[in-house]
């Protein structure tokens, strides 16, 4: 038997994008599942049909009923509303907690043995959210920003370079916000990072694009925020968890005294396998890089404390 990902939020950009990755790539079944009465059917529908023409026997369906979800193996919450120009992240807090709140509630009824991956912004305190509600243990939760944030920056150094993002590494750390920090020095092409190749005023130009990369996207489509990009990093996600592949990917998870950080949910390299997130780790970090990294957990933990998790 196949496996099994839910994904909702599935009637959304990023949910059926999620959904088309996953079953292109013959990772699972997939269930579409929203709260809109038919706009995931059809689009469960037309993936199906496309089936035939790529070459997949995965299938793909639209759900309004969480019993359509039971017993999957992942389930990825995309349920949300997304930016607007001119919205942070976190102008997202308080309509996203209750939505999410009520969808891991859903969720741990029928897939209580589910990886959780979390997509809705504000990326870090959701996946709080989905820790605290859930109950699961921090290996099932985990949240999607770092193999974004990463995904630009290689592509914002690919293009700049002019080689190509096959041969490029690089290494996201902190909050999934303005906050978040690259660090160019553990960030390679072809195995030699950056700071042999780049001028410091080009990488710190790379480095701005990356921090605000998803606002710049947001800019240009005038409505609703980036898709194809967040919805590649969670299949990525899900093939390093399906194929057990121990895949070494930067992802927002419950820190109990990594990196110093107590009781938050941050961005750091985790190792990716059949159990979730299988091993976090640590690398010694720069006195200015330690402080980066504290500072963008501050702004997350201004926003969990609102949320009171
Ligand atoms: N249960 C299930 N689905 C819900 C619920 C809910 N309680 N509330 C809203 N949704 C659905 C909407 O009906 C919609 O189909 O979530 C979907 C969100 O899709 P979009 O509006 O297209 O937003 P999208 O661009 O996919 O972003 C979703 O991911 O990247 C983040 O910041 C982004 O928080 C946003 C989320």
């Amino acid at each position: 038997m196949r496996p099994k990902v839910t994904v909702v939020g599935g009637a959304g950009n990023v949910g059926a994008t999620v959904g088309q990755y996953l079953v292109t790539k013959e990772l699972a079944d997939v269930v579409l599942i929203d709260i809109l009465e038919s706009v995931q059917h059809g689009k469960g529908l037309d993936l199906l049909q496309a089936g035939p023409i790529l070459g997949y026997d995965c299938r793909i369906s639209g759900a309004k009923d969480y019993k359509e979800t039971a017993g999957s193996n992942i389930v990825v919450v995309t349920a949300g509303i997304a930016r607007k120009p001119g919205m942070s992240r976190d102008d997202l807090l308080n309509t996203n907690a209750k939505i999410v709140g009520g969808v891991i509630d859903q969720i741990v009824v029928h897939s209580p043995n589910c990886i959780l991956i979390v997509v809705s912004n504000p990326l870090d305190a959701m996946t709080q959210l989905a820790f605290r509600r859930s109950g699961f243990p921090r290996e099932r939760v985990i949240g999607m920003a770092g193999a974004l944030d990463s995904a630009r920056f290689r592509a914002f150094i690919a293009q700049e370079l002019r080689v190509s993002v096959e041969n490029i590494h690089a290494f996201v750390l902190g909050g999934h916000g303005d906050t978040m920090v690259p660090l160019p020095r553990f960030s390679t092409v072809a195995g030699i990072p950056i700071t042999e190749l780049l001028a410091p005023d080009r990488i710190e130009a790379l480095v701005k694009r990356t921090a605000g990369g998803g606002g710049e996207i947001v800019a240009l489509l005038g409505t609703g925020s980036a898709y194809y990009a967040p919805a590649a990093s969670v299949m990525e996600m899900v093939e390093a968890i399906m194929k057990d592949k121990k895949k070494i990917l930067p992802c927002c998870v419950y820190l109990e005294g990594e990196y110093g950080i107590r009781g938050l949910c941050v961005g750091v390299p985790v190792k990716l396998g059949a159990s979730g997130v299988e091993q976090i780790i640590e690398i010694r970090l720069t006195p200015a890089e330690a402080s980066a990294l504290s500072r963008s957990a501050a702004a997350v933990k201004e926003l969990v404390e609102i949320l009171k998790l």
